[in-house]
């Protein structure tokens, strides 16, 4: 496993993260255990996890499960409810009883949200580590603008700036390429990727044309066939690039992510313990630069500044700060 600094903390960990967001739905509480103690004996150190998922499963689930073995991980969780700063207080002090733990290492915004006040927030977040129940805070799916924002104001005030911004990335949304993986590099700010494999698209879990492979998150999800339709063709090639090197198509993924200037760590997103492996493996497997810019080249995935269009913006609602 390679491990990386992560931004400006000083911690160690794996670049690949173990994403627990299946824990008690489709993956049951045994099967997380094997998950959990096949990473860590592979190397993983870093677990993410956040209260929203099923209605805080995967927190109970991994309080359980990692007995014993707190000291091996560095753990990542996220606030859930509102962002205001009574949500963010008892947030982390409901997700600390179901992880079982005194700490987590990392504290999460999950979302920024419509009318948010980012001063009652960051005041919120520091409170939060003085008085010990994390060690870091971060955000998830923050435009760059409101990073700089925020940590603006806890430059101003001493208080514990937001060490890290979560986001998706991939072979297809490239969005984050504008601004937060410029702004990452310029900062040493950790940036960490979910939906690296557009939720088993880039695994080769679905065919384009073909019908969708049940028992799968695609059955209930319908950006899978919208995705699918649109880069049929460049998944081709992509499946082709994976089968020409004799590798997992996961391998060509996370590979792909691995060397892009500014992502610190990705997080595996597993329901099953077979599915893991391909991912520690992907960890080792390199690509050069040549093969990385075809890589890059493939999709016609027009980059925009706004991952999915999802990140609040002037464009979207004008009131945007409380
Ligand atoms: N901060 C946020 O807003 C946010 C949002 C979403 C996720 N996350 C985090 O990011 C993590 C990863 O997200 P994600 O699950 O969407 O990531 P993903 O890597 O895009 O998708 C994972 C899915 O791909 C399939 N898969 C994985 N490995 C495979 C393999 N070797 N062969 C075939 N199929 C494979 C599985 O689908 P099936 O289950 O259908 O088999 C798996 O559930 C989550 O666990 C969570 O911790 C954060």
């Amino acid at each position: 496993m390679e491990y990386v600094s992560f931004g400006t903390t000083g911690a160690q960990l794996s670049r690949l993260c173990l994403g627990t967001m299946m824990f008690g739905g489709r993956t049951d509480k045994a099967e997380a255990d094997r998950i959990l103690g096949h990473a860590i004996e592979q190397g993983v150190n870093f677990i993410d996890t956040a209260a929203m998922y099923c209605d805080g499963l995967p927190e109970t689930i991994l309080g359980e499960i990692s007995q014993g073995r707190r000291d091996k991980i560095f753990v990542a969780t996220k606030v859930h409810k509102g962002v205001d700063a009574a949500s963010i207080t008892s947030s982390i002090d409901e997700s600390l009883a179901r992880l079982r733990m005194d700490h987590v290492d990392l504290y999460l915004i999950h979302w920024p949200r419509q009318g948010m006040q980012p001063e009652a927030m960051m005041r919120a977040l520091n409170e939060v580590v003085q008085a010990g129940k994390t060690r870091f805070v971060g955000c998830c799916n923050y435009p760059a603008w409101l990073f700089a924002h925020s940590n603006a104001i806890a430059e101003r005030n001493g208080w514990a700036k937001l060490v890290s911004n979560q986001l998706p990335y991939n072979l297809i949304e490239r969005g984050i390429e504008v601004e937060i993986l410029p702004q990452a590099l310029a900062e040493t700010i950790a940036i960490t990727i979910y939906r690296p494999l557009l939720i088993g698209i880039l695994a080769g879990k679905y065919q384009p044309g073909a019908a969708l492979t049940t028992d799968s998150r695609g059955e209930s999800d319908a950006r899978i066939p919208a995705w699918l339709e649109r880069y049929g063709a460049a998944l081709a090639g992509f499946n082709d690039f994976a089968a020409s090197h004799g590798v997992h198509p996961a391998h060509v993924a996370l590979a792909w992510l691995l060397h892009s200037p500014g992502v610190t760590s990705v997080i595996g997103g597993v329901s099953r313990l077979d599915q893991l492996q391909p991912q520690i493996d992907a960890c080792s497997f390199k690509l050069s630069d040549d093969e990385y810019a075809q890589l890059s080249a493939l999709f016609d995935s027009a980059v925009k500044e706004e991952a999915g269009g999802a990140f609040p913006g002037l464009r979207r609602e004008l009131q945007l700060l409380g």
